[in-house]
């Protein structure tokens, strides 16, 4: 196993920070099902398998899915005190409401609700363990700029987000509208990720763009953010997601999990590019 050191601490100026955790980054659209969650989980066995503590986060609070795509969707977390213990498989701590809920069950929350409720799967979790803290937390974002993310974005420690696009316009204008959200409160964009680039024909072996050719790579150029890696449409990816063994644990030198690998290596290298910030720990109020 490759082992990598550590990021250093980003924790924004004027922000709580989350007790145990050195980085947020926030996996994030604008649009639905470009693979956010599979791109989430995926980076995050990627970034555990070099040694580091990594945890997830599902902010999807209407429609989570790490529990299914993490293989934890039976699992309930402790709760002691009003803290909740986080889960762990494949080397990565996790926290979802819907490992707290009825997967069946529609969650029917008003925005403000909802947002406070991301709030605390942050928050209200112990995860130091044994005194060691979380070297990257991902938050795997739910689609669409909406309260969520606002309140995320002006309230949660973000390092930095990762922008998850697949290459076609109807993807890209909803990536924009994101980038400017995120520039707007003054968080970086660590890098865009293709996913979905192209799909190799199993039978024949011929190459299509079902969504078109290097959007991202236009994106990130237009935007200047890194491009840090894409992946094909692959059928093995989704049927790994649907049964919870992700394909960077199932068969973790293959070349669908070498891409996930690369962009797991590109975003250390922009993590340990950002300015150390001040670390400021606020005292929590009790209410
Ligand atoms: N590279 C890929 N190859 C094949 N299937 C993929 C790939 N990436 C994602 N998928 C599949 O596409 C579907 C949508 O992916 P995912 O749930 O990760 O998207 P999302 O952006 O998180 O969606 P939402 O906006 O609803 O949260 C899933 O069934 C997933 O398994
Ligand atoms: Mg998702």
């Amino acid at each position: 196993m490759k082992s990598s050191t550590p990021p250093l601490p980003h924790i924004p100026a004027g922000k709580k920070a989350i007790p145990g955790v050195r980085n947020v980054v926030v996996v994030a659209s604008g649009k639905g099902g470009v693979g956010k969650s599979t791109t989430a989980v995926n980076l995050a066995v990627a970034l555990a398998a070099q040694g580091l503590r990594i945890a997830l986060v599902d902010a999807d609070i209407y429609g989570p899915s790490v529990p299914l795509m993490m293989g934890l969707h039976n699992r309930q977390p402790k709760v002691a005190n009003k803290t909740l213990f986080p889960l762990e498989n494949y080397g990565v701590k996790t926290i979802s409401i819907g490992y707290l809920t009825n997967p069946e069950q529609a969650m029917i929350w008003r925005g403000p609700m909802a947002s406070g409720a991301v709030m605390q799967l942050l928050h209200d979790v112990q995860w130091v363990h044994d005194g060691e803290e979380i070297d990257i937390l991902l938050l795997d974002l739910p689609p669409g700029t909406g309260d969520i993310h606002l309140t995320l974005s002006q309230q949660a420690p973000i390092s930095g987000a990762v922008i998850v696009t697949t290459p076609q316009e109807v993807a890209l204008i909803d990536c924009r509208k994101a980038i400017t959200m995120f520039r707007k409160v003054s968080i970086p964009c660590l890098g865009v990720v293709e996913n979905m680039r192209e799909f190799v024909c199993p039978h024949c072996g011929e190459q299509s763009d079902l969504f078109a050719h290097d959007g991202a790579k236009a994106l990130a150029e237009q935007q200047k953010i890194p491009l840090l890696g894409g992946v094909p449409l692959e059928p093995r990816i989704r049927q790994l997601s649907d049964a919870g063994t992700p394909i960077t644990v199932t068969d973790p030198d293959s070349p669908q999990a070498a891409h996930y690998h690369t962009i797991a290596n590109n975003l250390l290298v922009e993590l340990d590019r950002l300015p150390r910030q001040v670390k400021i720990d606020i005292p929590v109020v009790q209410q």
